[in-house]
């Protein structure tokens, strides 16, 4: 069995790559986010907020000793409020990190200690953002998250290789790590960029216009894609890439 641990599996892009693995028998999905929106004989879901880092922190993965495959793929986030730093409040920053940097990084953290002596395909995807790669006023903190995911990943498989070449750790194989971003998508993340305040956001025309023009992924195309990805592994170019790379 191919076991696939998702966050933000209700709507969006976490849905959609959920129903897409689940349309193989051989997969069994553990989807994470507040809100249940999938049934399926091979789905379960676990209710967290993953803005609730003590609630994260207790959150552990089951031991999957016969499994051919162990995913963790890290979806959900938010673009949290879109306003030029200095104009938001403390408490709202924190949860923003708490969801796109920090939950993440404790879930790869955990994942890595609970099936460090698993002998399966060990692979965790980083859902990033292009926002993570380039500067957008009024989404400091989005953009500095998805780029501390990036790092992180890029830290993550550097240590992999460092292990690697040590001989007495080759017996387990080791852990994969990609942090891809998926373009610009029809979700809800968009509509709440779209309802941007002017004042706040330069760019604000340019989503709206995106949207116009029909310029927008859909979740089911864009989630066809990360699988298709994900069953060829030797495909995805380097850590950090973008799904347009594989046009
Ligand atoms: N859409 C785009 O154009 C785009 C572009 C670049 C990157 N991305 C990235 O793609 C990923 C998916 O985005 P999307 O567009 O599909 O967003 P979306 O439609 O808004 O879905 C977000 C998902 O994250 C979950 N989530 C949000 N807050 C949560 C919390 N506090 N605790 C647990 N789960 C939470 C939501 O579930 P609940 O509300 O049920 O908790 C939902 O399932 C995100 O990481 C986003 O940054 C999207």
């Amino acid at each position: 069995m191919n076991y696939y641990y998702i966050t933000g599996t209700s709507r969006g892009i976490g849905k959609a790559f959920a129903e897409h693995l689940l349309a193989n028998p051989s997969n069994y999905v553990v989807g994470i986010s507040r809100q249940k929106t999938i049934e399926h004989a091979n789905y379960h879901h676990l209710y967290l907020d993953l803005t609730d880092v003590t609630a994260v922190s207790n959150f552990r993965f089951e031991l999957h000793a016969k499994a051919k495959k162990i995913y963790l793929i890290n979806n959900a986030g938010a673009i949290g409020f879109i306003k030029p730093i200095g104009k938001i409040e403390s408490d709202t920053i924190i949860k923003n990190y708490n969801l796109n940097l920090i939950a993440p990084t404790i879930l790869v953290n955990e994942f890595i200690k609970c099936y460090d002596s698993v002998d399966a395909e060990k692979v965790i995807v980083n859902i990033s953002s292009g926002a993570g790669r380039k500067p957008v006023d009024g989404w400091a903190v989005y953009c500095a998250s998805k780029s501390g995911l990036d790092m992180m990943s890029r830290v993550v498989d550097m240590e992999q290789k460092v292990r690697a070449s040590h001989p007495q750790e080759s017996i387990h194989a080791g852990f994969k790590i990609f942090s891809i971003a998926p373009g610009v998508v029809d979700t809800e993340m968009q509509m709440e960029i779209r309802s941007a305040s002017k004042e706040d956001f330069s760019r604000l025309e340019d989503f709206i216009s995106f949207k116009a023009k029909n310029q927008l992924s859909d979740t089911k195309t864009v989630s066809e894609k990360y699988v298709k990805l994900l069953n060829n592994l030797n495909t995805i170019k380097d850590v950090l890439s973008s799904i347009s790379d594989y046009d």
